[in-house]
């Protein structure tokens, strides 16, 4: 496989956001009466706005005007705890690795299901390392479907077979997959294992060390 790009996942890949999200759940499930633990977020990793309230809701029914209500309420409190975030939020190895892929010439681009990824870039002070931003504001259908991935092979103009998706929510890897894209997973098997590699963290990690491995597949 000859990979000439590098398809981030932003949320639990370059940051770890996945706390915050959480306590803006928790904060929501607090109010509603409703037991959400950290257990619980850890099947909300990955999956849209509107899907991440329908497994907190757990079956409980509420109108459409409800929902919306719910999904800004979270994202207030999610807003206010990104607004401190700065670039020493950026995980262990994730700078290194951007920007040795603008060293070697590659392309790269953020693909996130969230809406708030280019205030998240803005506060890791990292947007313009990337070729495309791709983010869940666009109309496309979120992961696990492939369309966001795609759109990103568009911005790139390169064949998804060349396009690397690096992911760490099950969600993530089974849309690249369903765009016909390779995916390195990072994080424990049990989530990601389906990747064709899989990290525990970008860490101690280089591109060149990915692009070899993808290369004798
Ligand atoms: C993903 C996160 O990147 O974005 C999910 O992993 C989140 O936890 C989703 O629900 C949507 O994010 P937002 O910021 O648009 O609510
Ligand atoms: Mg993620």
């Amino acid at each position: 496989m000859i990979i000439k790009a590098f398809l981030f996942d932003l949320d639990g890949v370059l940051t770890d956001t996945s706390e915050l999200h959480y306590l803006g759940w928790k904060r929501l499930a607090e109010e509603e009466g409703i037991l959400f633990t950290r257990e619980d977020n850890e099947a909300l990793r990955g999956v849209s706005r509107r899907e991440s309230l329908n497994l907190l809701l757990k079956g409980r029914q509420v109108t459409e005007e409800q929902a919306q209500e719910m999904m800004e309420r979270k994202n207030g409190y999610y807003i206010d705890l990104v607004r401190q975030m700065t670039s020493a939020d950026l995980l262990p190895g994730a700078l290194e690795i951007v920007e040795e892929i603008r060293r070697l010439g590659l392309k790269q681009a953020i693909v996130s299901s969230s809406k708030n990824a280019p205030m998240v870039l803005d506060q890791l002070q990292i947007g313009e390392m990337f070729d495309a931003i791709i983010d869940g504001s666009s109309p496309a259908r979120s992961k696990p479907w492939p369309d966001l991935f795609l759109l990103a092979s568009q911005a790139l103009d390169l064949p998804p077979e060349n396009c690397l998706v690096v992911e760490d929510a099950l969600a993530g890897v089974q849309a690249a997959h369903a765009a016909g894209m390779p995916a390195l997973g990072l994080g424990p098997r049990e989530r990601v294992g389906i990747a064709e590699l899989v990290l525990p963290s970008l860490e101690g990690h280089t591109a060149h060390e990915v692009i070899e491995y993808f290369a004798g597949l």
